[in-house]
Parts: C-alpha cells; structure tokens; sequence
C-alpha cells in the first residue's frame, strides 16, 4: 500500500518534511500529492498538513488520515473528507512545551510590565512601576485545558501563578465567573462552531477592568473589532496575540501599531518536523499492527 502525503507546505517546508517522513517510514512508499502518480486505490493512508480542499476524495481504500498540525479546524471544514475514516491530529511533546514558553513570556511580561518596559525603552523613559503583585495574586484563567492547555497549567502553577481552567466538560455557564475573577485570560481552545467568536463584547465585559488577554490557538476564536473597542475603552490592559483571523494580518490592520497589542506571526508552538514525522509515522505502524490509534480527532466534536 502506499501513502499520499499532501499539504499547503511551501518548498522549503517540503524539502524539510520529505526526508524525515521518508527515514521515519523506510519500509513504506511515500507519494507526495501532485508529484509522483499511482492508482489510488493502493492509497491507505493520508498525511496531511491542512491540503487543498477535495484532496482527499476518491480514495477508496484509505484508512487513516494523520495531520502533521495540532490543529483540525481547516482540515474538517473539508465537506468531501471522506465520511468514516479516522482522522488523528498531531500531539508532540515538543510542541507542547513550545506552547507552555509562549503561554509563560506573555503572561510574565503582562504580570511584570515587560511590555510597557520596552515601550518606555523606546521612548527614552526611566520609570519603575510600583506596587509590584507576587505571583499568586495574579489568576490566569486557561480557556481550553487539553494537551496544550495542561502543559501551560503547569509552567505557570510552578511559577506560582494562580491557575483557573476551563474546559467544555464545565459547561458554558461556567465561564462568567471565570472570566471575572481572571487578571489575564488565555485561549488554548480548538475552533468549532461553539468556539468561533466567542471572545466578543460580551465575553470581554464579562472580564475584571483592567484584564489582558493572551491568544495562542486560532484567530475566529475572537470579534476584532470587539477586541480593539475593549482595549481602547480601558476593559482590557493588552491584548497577546499570535493568531489573527486573517494569516498573514493584513498590512493595514489596526494590530498592527496598537500600542497595547503585542503580536507575534503564528509561533507560540510551531510544528517540529523532527519530532513530528516519527510521531506520524508510529500512528502509522499502529494501524498496520491492528493496534489503536492514537490522538484521534471527533468529529462530532470538531477537535
Ligand atoms: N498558535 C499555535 O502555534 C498553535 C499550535 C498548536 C495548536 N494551536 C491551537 O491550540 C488548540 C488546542 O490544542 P490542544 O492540543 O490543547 O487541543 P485539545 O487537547 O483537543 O484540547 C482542547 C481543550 O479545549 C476544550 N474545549 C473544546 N471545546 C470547548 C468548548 N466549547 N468550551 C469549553 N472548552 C472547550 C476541551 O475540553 P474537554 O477537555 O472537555 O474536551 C479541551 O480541554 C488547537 O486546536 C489549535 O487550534 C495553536
């Protein structure tokens, strides 16, 4: 059998992946989308990484499809995904703890005032700030308390962080007080339809005056022009961002130059091809041992 490897990945990412996926798997045949033909029947498996819309149609025989990103939300929006075949989303403890850096630099930086450091550095000011809180004055509510959502739980407890999750199992009831008592909110939550939007001018009203807000996992996650009201009505403080709406942000986005917006391109936790392709390739072996796969995707769920 052979497997078809198909993604949006530019030639660079291409001439990364390729080799380490081809080590990872010596004893299969590896097809790139596009590239090498073959009857596509012989296809079983599919290892993705977000590939075009239909790319995965008309394949009879396939049995799993691996995403070689963390997350689904592009890859089920796919209506001709194939209905009954198992999809496993890519969990690395390296990109984990890549996640539980970024969620810990935001949060320092907004409990510490690193960021408004580095705006007085540029304007030539010395300045310290007062009334320094300990860390355990500071709550960081968790929105999404998965395999990402854990690992930052924990880098920020051992800093003594005050650390508040939520999950879906909580129920959405459970969210206004949550975000109430919340000094800085973090979204580690998967897009679904019950997640698109849900950071609005509700959602931010319904936080502490003076909170901040740190976004790490998708950009519809969040009403922007709801964000930009809350930060220049004084609601929020400042808001992290690492992911937008539209990748990249456009060039004329408010984002941009907001003085309390600090953002990054979509790296808080970037895959790592050499940790992922043998991550991939043992969800590989264990279908073809007939043993259970592993960080399987509900789709009923939509992550
Ligand atoms: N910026 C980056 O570089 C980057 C990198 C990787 C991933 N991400 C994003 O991070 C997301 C999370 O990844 P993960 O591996 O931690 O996912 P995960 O293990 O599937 O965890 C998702 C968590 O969100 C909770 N959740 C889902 N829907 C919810 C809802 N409607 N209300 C409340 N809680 C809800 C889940 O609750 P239950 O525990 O009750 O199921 C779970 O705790 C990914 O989907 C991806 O979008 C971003």
């Amino acid at each position: 059998m052979t497997i078809l490897v198909a993604g949006t990945l530019d030639d660079d990412e291409w001439r990364m992946w390729w080799p380490l996926l081809q080590a990872a798997l010596p004893e299969e045949r590896l097809v790139r989308e596009g590239v090498e033909g073959g009857d596509a029947a012989d296809i079983d498996v599919a290892l993705v990484a977000n590939p075009p819309p239909g790319t995965l149609q008309g394949l009879p025989n396939l049995k799993l499809i691996q995403s070689l990103w963390a997350g689904v939300d592009k890859l089920l929006a796919d209506a001709t995904l194939p209905a009954h075949v198992p999809i496993a989303r890519m969990v690395d403890p390296a990109m984990t703890d890549a996640m539980a850096q970024t969620a810990l630099w935001a949060v320092l930086a907004l409990h510490r005032g690193y960021f408004e450091y580095a705006a007085q550095q540029r304007a030539g000011v010395w300045k310290q700030q007062s009334a320094l809180r300990r860390a355990d004055e500071v709550t960081v509510a968790i929105l999404g308390m998965g395999e990402l959502g854990r690992r930052c739980a924990r880098a920020l407890t051992e800093q003594s962080y005050a650390v508040a999750g939520w999950s879906r199992g909580d129920g959405a009831a459970a969210l206004p007080s949550l975000l109430a008592r919340a000094d800085i909110v973090l979204d580690l939550l998967p897009l679904t339809p019950a997640t698109r939007g849900l950071f609005n001018a509700a959602t931010f009203a319904q936080m502490r005056r003076g909170a901040s807000f740190i976004n790490l996992a998708r950009g519809a996650h969040v009403v922007d022009a709801d964000l930009l009201a809350a930060l220049d009505a004084g609601q929020l403080e400042h808001a992290v961002l690492d992911v937008f709406s539209t990748e990249p942000l456009p060039p004329a986005h408010p984002y941009w130059s907001h003085p309390r917006v600090t953002m990054l391109p979509h790296v808080a936790a970037p895959t790592d091809p050499r940790s992922a392709a043998p991550i991939a390739a043992a969800n590989v072996r264990a279908l073809r041992a007939g043993q259970p796969l592993a960080n399987l995707v509900d789709r009923a769920r939509g992550y």
